[in-house]
């Protein structure tokens, strides 16, 4: 049998440059060797602060970005978390036989709290036990995302552990839950355009949308910071400058990556000309999957039905899983 893979990503806008090579290559990658299923996070997504007025459009965006991408509804499903409500119903149960003091201890949760001191929910601090749920509930084994959520994942572990022992399999039901794993995709760094960190959604002027047409990816790099140029020398490891030059690696071509990193060590090296031609190339990169996303705006009654038909069989799958849970904890 087949390992099943979950992930997840949470519906706060268009996925950017960071999420597609990040995240969604890797999902692609997967969708033909695993049993799969990707998510839309978006009971996650409304732990922080939001607009619930753009919360559906938003859901919309990442179903959009994850069938163009190439998401293949025939080789993985895709649900949206909040229409499968068996996410909370486990997320609740497993809240019964999980210590607080633990989940007040995770590093994401303490950032969070310092990021919206005004806004400390129950959500928050719940947060990796409903993304427990998320992979238990089907019993995922593999998860692909970043190493920022390792001490999530090694929440799930731990639940899954405690479950099994506290309500052993009897005869009747058999019901154990794997400890999973994450999945390292061979997920690219995307640097930010500010020159600082990694491409973020919540840092304005930090990225690219999937769906930025080449005069906005013009806009966006040109206001991505550089030096004079003049210095010549090494490329710097960090910083604007090394950051285009990272870019450059990831999307131009060999001839172009070393005309500019001749022309820097130079000290002749045209910013303007650098950033021109690498517009160009992440448009060329981008344009395809721009193409498909057009098809499946235009066909809103198509994207409907593959995705309810999808979230019908996770729903089956889920309620499965509740069965043995319910009955397992004495509640059936
Ligand atoms: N916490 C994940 C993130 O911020 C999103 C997520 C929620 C998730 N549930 C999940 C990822 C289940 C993988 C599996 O990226």
């Amino acid at each position: 049998m087949k390992k099943r893979v979950y992930s997840g990503i949470r519906a706060t806008g268009r996925l950017h440059l960071g999420n597609y090579l990040g995240a969604v290559k890797g999902m692609l990658a997967l969708q033909d060797s695993y049993d799969c299923i990707f998510s839309v996070v978006d009971l996650h997504t409304i732990t922080v602060p939001y607009d619930p007025s753009v919360l559906q459009g938003s859901i919309q965006e990442i179903v959009l970005d994850y069938l163009a991408a190439g998401l293949d509804p025939k080789k993985c499903l895709l649900e949206i978390q909040s229409q499968v409500p068996q996410h909370t119903e486990l997320a609740y149960l497993f809240s019964t036989i999980y210590p607080v003091s633990r989940l007040e201890d995770l590093p994401t949760y303490k950032e969070k709290k310092a990021q919206y001191p005004k806004y400390v929910n129950m959500g928050l601090l719940y947060y990796p036990v409903l993304m427990t749920a998320d992979i238990l509930l089907y019993k995922g084994e593999l998860v692909p995302v970043g190493i920022d959520q390792e001490p999530h994942l090694e929440v799930t572990r731990e639940i899954a552990r405690k479950f099994n022992s506290m309500y052993p399999s009897t005869g009747s039901g058999s019901l154990t839950f794997p400890e999973p794993v994450r999945f390292k995709t061979n997920g690219e760094h995307v640097p930010s355009l500010s020159g600082t960190g990694k491409m973020s959604k919540s840092v304005e002027g930090s990225y690219i949308t999937l769906t930025d047409d080449l005069e906005t990816i013009r806009k966006r790099l040109r206001a991505a910071p550089t030096d004079s140029g003049t210095k010549g020398g090494e490329i710097p490891k960090e910083g604007g400058v090394a950051n285009l030059f990272k870019l450059l690696e990831l999307f131009a071509d060999n001839k172009t990556n070393t005309k500019y990193t001749h022309d820097y060590r130079q000290g002749t090296i045209r910013y303007a000309d650098l950033k021109e031609e690498l517009s160009q190339a992440i448009y060329k990169e981008l344009a395809p999957f721009q193409a498909r996303r057009k098809e499946f705006e235009a066909n809103p009654k198509l994207v409907e039905s593959v995705i309810e038909e999808s979230i019908r069989e996770c729903q089956k799958m889920a309620e499965e899983t509740m069965k043995e849970v319910r009955k397992k904890m004495g509640l059936e």
